[in-house]
């Protein structure tokens, strides 16, 4: 597609009305990525140019069909199993044995919040170092929440089938124990994992939370990882204000 003539304001506006309604930050400096990801969208949604596109986003108030497209070519979809280990570790060795602790015997529950799950390679990981470390779990009630903007990570996450690359940092016994290769040479999630994972969009710029529609409240841990870099200054502090209540303490 040929760029329509779309001014420096325009640009800004653009960027600000992004900021607003989903949180993410394209200062000047990433004009560039926002460009390409605009143009992209532009061609989803049948404009002509982005001239075009950028005037009837910024016409109306914006839809969440609209935000959904926007975040299918404007978000960065980085992830893979096991990802930046020793915090996961900290999780199942120290976290939720403490938890188990205080509660065994009363409220056996558990309650988990991937809050920007990508593709699904993090609260799988979660539900399968849960699943190692701690067998008695079986008899708790555990839930794990995995919420995302871009409605096409989250396709993949449900559907829970990977390629090579997303066990770039993971040791072999976790394809082995807990996937099935598939015909074309990629990896299925055993259903036993998936069915402790469940994905909901949630922007987190927008939409509200605790809500019992996601199942967002009353977490006992809440991931939000490598994505608050991504977010304006003053929207990681909205939403860091928003997540920390929802820890039950
Ligand atoms: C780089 S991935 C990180 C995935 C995972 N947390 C990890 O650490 O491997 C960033 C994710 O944040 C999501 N994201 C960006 N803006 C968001 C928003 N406003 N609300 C919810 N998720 C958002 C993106 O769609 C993407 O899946």
């Amino acid at each position: 597609m040929k760029p329509g003539p779309v001014s420096v304001a325009r640009w800004s506006q653009l960027s600000e009305f992004i900021a607003e309604k989903m949180a993410l930050h394209f200062p000047r400096e990433r004009w560039e990525d926002l460009q390409r990801g605009l143009a992209s969208a532009a061609q989803e949604f049948g404009h002509a140019d982005a001239a075009e596109c950028i005037d009837w986003l910024l016409a109306a108030p914006s839809t969440q069909a609209q935000l959904q497209v926007l975040a299918s070519h404007l978000t960065i979809g980085e992830s893979y199993f096991l990802r930046d280990r020793p915090t996961l570790e900290a999780l199942t060795g120290h976290i939720v044995p403490e938890l188990i602790r205080a509660r065994r015997g009363r409220e056996q529950r558990l309650r988990i919040w991937s809050a920007a799950c990508c593709t699904g390679e993090e609260p799988y990981s979660l539900a399968i170092l849960l699943h190692e470390a701690l067998p008695e779990l079986h008899d708790w009630q555990v839930t794990i929440t995995a919420t995302d903007i871009n409605p096409r990570f989250l396709h993949k996450a449900a559907a829970g089938i990977y390629g090579e690359w997303s066990f770039r940092d993971a040791p072999p016994w976790l394809k082995q124990r807990y996937f099935t290769p598939t015909a074309d040479g990629r990896y299925a999630i055993a259903p036993r994992i998936k069915k402790l994972v469940n994905f909901a969009y949630l922007n987190l710029a927008q939409d509200v939370y605790p809500s019992l529609a996601t199942d967002t409240n009353a977490m006992d841990v809440i991931f939000c990882r490598n994505v608050l870099m991504y977010f304006t200054p003053a929207q990681i502090r909205t939403v860091i204000g928003h997540l920390h209540p929802l820890l039950s303490g």
